[in-house]
């Protein structure tokens, strides 16, 4: 296989750097799966990984990217075979070893998923970490009982990836959504792939009390900080609040009160290290139950490889609308 193109992230005198550089295929991280790379997404993650605005390479050079869809090209993995469609997302990408910014990615058959039937290649980066990861805190707020009975379930960092896959696949399920957001000219957006009510950020009074009035059945917190803590006490009884992100803060200064008195549970959210059984169960109801409905208004800009480097700002800046897929190809 001569060279190809891949997006790498390293590291020169304590400045991350990046750019696009032709690689061969033996300058990847091992793996017993070979894959033709067809489309990449990209994620909050990614653009810290990308810009150094968040330390997410555990070692460098690496090629960026948390997300890969493709074609197996080659595999002495006994499970798959050449020409199978797979993803990976998470699995150390970007972190531990090449990414999915690559006309080829070689991974460890233990992180490959085989596309779930109702789902293409180019859906399949629409959804990416971000709508896995939606679907994963749903999954495990559901195994803890969540249902639609149990009141509003609030997104917040509505606007953002993981926040939009949210509100469009709980309202898909049954479940009244509220959208927290800081955009107050994306309302119709949010209206749009299923919020039926939507709170400007700064509007919120998040009250002094260990406890405010319970409102909320439970919740999917992209932000962290004085938002999580919120969330937590004005939860109804039994509610789950998924903690997905640290948009705002990683900071939580909270009380036993909601967990006590209220049987709030607070579940953490890990995407990157999920174990694979959980990891296939997540991805089968994504192409079932839990299949996204507004792809087309949340994933509605795919970019080029040649403009990934342009991209990443606007992330950092919490401008992004929804999910940006890269066209490898
Ligand atoms: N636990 C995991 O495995 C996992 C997986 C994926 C992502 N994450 C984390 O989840 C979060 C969301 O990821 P994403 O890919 O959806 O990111 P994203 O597309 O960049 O969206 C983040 C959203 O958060 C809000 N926001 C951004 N900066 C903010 C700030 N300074 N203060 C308050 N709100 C802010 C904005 O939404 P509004 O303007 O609508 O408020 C923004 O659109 C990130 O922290 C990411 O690192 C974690």
């Amino acid at each position: 296989m001569s060279k190809f193109r891949a997006f790498r992230i390293d590291e020169k005198e304590g400045k991350v750097i990046s750019g696009f550089e032709q690689i061969e295929i033996n300058d990847l991280s091992e793996g017993d799966v070979t894959v033709k790379v067809s489309h990449s997404s990209i994620n909050y993650k990614d653009a810290l990984a990308a810009t150094g605005k968040g330390k997410i390479l555990k070692k460098y050079p690496l090629v960026g990217g948390i997300d890969l869809v493709g074609v197996v090209k080659e595999t002495t993995a006994k499970n798959f075979s050449e020409g199978d469609n797979v993803l990976v997302n998470g699995c150390g990408l970007s972190e531990t070893r090449d990414g999915g910014y690559s006309e080829y990615a070689r991974v460890s058959s233990e992180s490959v998923i085989k596309l779930p039937k109702n789902i293409n290649a180019n859906q399949a980066m629409q959804i990416g970490t971000a709508g896995y990861t939606a679907a994963l805190a749903i999954h495990q707020m559901e195994k803890n009982g969540q249902n639609p009975s149990m009141g509003p379930i609030v997104v917040t960092g509505a606007t953002g990836g993981v926040g939009s896959i949210a509100v469009d696949m709980l309202s898909s399920s049954g479940y009244e959504v509220v959208a927290i957001t800081g955009k107050n000219d994306q309302i119709n957006y949010l209206n749009s792939i299923g919020a039926q009510k939507v709170i400007i950020r700064g509007d919120l009074d998040f009250g002094k009390r260990p406890l405010e009035k319970a409102v909320w059945g439970g919740a999917i917190d992209n932000l962290g900080g004085e938002v999580l803590s919120w969330l937590l006490k004005t939860t109804n009884y039994g509610g789950n609040v998924a903690s997905i992100g640290l948009a705002s803060s990683f900071k939580l200064e909270t009380t036993v009160m909601p967990l006590i008195l209220r049987a709030v549970n607070l579940l953490g959210i890990n995407s990157v290290d999920t174990p694979r059984c959980l990891r296939e169960e997540v991805w089968q109801r994504i192409g079932t139950d839990l299949k996204p409905q507004k792809l087309d208004i949340i994933a509605s800009e795919a970019i080029t490889f040649d403009a990934l480097p342009q991209a990443f700002e606007a992330f950092i800046d919490g401008k992004i609308k929804g999910r940006i897929v890269v066209n490898i190809l």
